[in-house]
């Protein structure tokens, strides 16, 4: 072959743009959800709530019910048929779910209950073994209360100095001052993408900065994972934890990644059965990672499951699902601009995902979300687990709507509809 063919194979004009999937495509995704058939108050649901937990297909529950009914029995120990089927399952979940977020070893990658388990176990092991006392931990503004409260423990408990990388008003990382809120610090923990504001943060930077500055990067996948690619190796990140349940798999299961070298030279977090090499009645050593970090019988038909949404989120391929959400996004936000007295908080669309915190007027998010209800419109209110953001962008609660793969351009009507029957309700013009 030419050169000048083979760069023009090579070229990047070359590659098809994924394309945001069509009204087939969602149908067809839509009818292997069951929740979706339900009518709450007689209404067709329109779940706009995967942000806090996504729906599960048909292959996912059948999946964890076909464990249940043919191979279930613990793991590890067993040496009989059944045992071995439930250990294999367990462990190719773990290598499929590594390979899905690019991690290069299926060693880095610990099961643990959610990301919050996950964020505790690098603050209580990572942490409590290098954080000494006037060490810098350094968060930013917009972090979800799992992301910041056990630094905050870890800080008082070690009188560690904690900083933060603050938020502007249009809901971005202000990064004027990283490299010196940064300065001496030994861990920077944050998240890739608000679970408030939408707003995508640049990962790859970041943990580029918080190397530069001597510090670890923990990065908080929670809401990246489900709904673009991710490639830990890419973002050069130290660890990064995410929960199943926000992408069409179960609760109660979710993974840790974290660099091998770091894992290695951890203590356990939690310790009891699994986790030992050898155990002596006032000593024990422990198993190499991934084991150390998972004591006691895991959640394996959870891991089953979340091995089926990992292949089901793969088969609709990460760049589309991101594209229709973006799509979803952007017109969402469209529409809700055309409205009057709603007020939508976060960065623009091209800085951020589908999701989309609002208020309406002086209605209570409550009030609202009751009314949404009543129209079978599923949206969380609250403060998401956010308040210090919260605060910052002077709001105690907001109305937040999220998109996901199964969403539809006549669902953000039905919602649109719903916010009109509020402010009727409500007498707002
Ligand atoms: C950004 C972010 N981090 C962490 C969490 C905690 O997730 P889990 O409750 O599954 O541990 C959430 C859940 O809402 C989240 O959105």
């Amino acid at each position: 072959m030419k050169a000048a063919e083979r760069s023009l194979l090579e070229s990047p004009v070359l590659a098809p743009a994924p394309t945001p999937f069509s009204d087939t495509e969602i149908a067809r995704v839509r009818s292997e959800f069951p929740i979706l058939k339900e009518r709450p108050h007689g209404k067709p649901l329109v779940f706009l709530d995967s942000a806090a937990s996504s729906q599960k297909p048909i292959q996912v529950i059948d999946a964890m019910d076909d464990y249940y009914r043919r191979y279930h029995a613990n793991i590890h120990r067993g040496v009989y048929h059944i045992s071995e089927l439930a250990s294999e399952a367990y462990e190719e979940a773990r290598a499929k779910i590594g390979r899905f977020i690019g991690a290069r070893d299926a060693h880095e990658c610990i099961f643990v209950r959610n990301a919050t388990e996950g964020l505790n176990l690098v603050a209580y092991s990572w942490g409590r073994h290098h954080i000494q006392r006037g060490d810098v931990i350094v968060l930013t503004e917009m972090e979800h209360h799992s992301n910041l409260v056990p630094w905050q423990i870890l800080a008082q408990e070690r009188e560690a100095e904690l900083r933060f990388v603050p938020v502007t008003p249009d809901g971005l990382l202000d990064l004027g001052g990283l490299d010196d809120i940064l300065d001496s610090a030994k861990l920077f923990a944050f998240t890739a993408v608000s679970n408030t504001l939408g707003t995508v943060n640049p990962v790859k930077h970041l943990s580029a900065r918080a190397h530069a500055a001597g510090a670890i990067a923990v990065v908080d996948g929670c809401q990246a994972v489900p709904r673009m690619p991710v490639d830990v190796a890419d973002w050069n990140c130290d660890f990064m934890a995410f929960s199943a349940h926000k992408m069409l798999g179960p609760t109660g299961v979710g993974m840790l990644w974290g660099r091998k070298e770091l894992l290695d030279a951890m203590p356990p977090f939690l310790s009891g059965g699994g986790m030992i090499k050898v155990v002596n009645l006032t000593s024990s050593t422990y198993a190499s990672v991934p084991a150390r970090f998972e004591a006691g019988t895991p959640a394996i038909a959870e891991a089953v499951g979340f091995s089926a949404a990992v292949d089901y989120l793969a088969a609709l391929g990460m760049e589309r699902i991101h594209q229709s959400e973006s799509r979803l996004a952007t017109i969402a936000l469209r529409r809700l601009a055309e409205q009057s007295n709603i007020t939508v908080y976060g960065p623009p669309m091209e800085q951020r995902t589908g999701v989309i915190s609002l208020t309406v007027g002086d209605i209570h998010a409550h009030d609202l979300a009751s009314i949404l209800d009543s129209e079978g419109v599923c949206v969380r209110a609250g403060h998401h687990c956010n308040q210090p953001l919260m605060e910052k962008l002077g709001v105690p609660a907001t109305a937040r709507a999220s998109f996901y793969v199964y969403n539809t351009v006549e669902e953000i009507e039905v919602f649109i509809a719903a916010l009109d029957k509020a402010k009727r309700i409500f007498k707002i013009a």
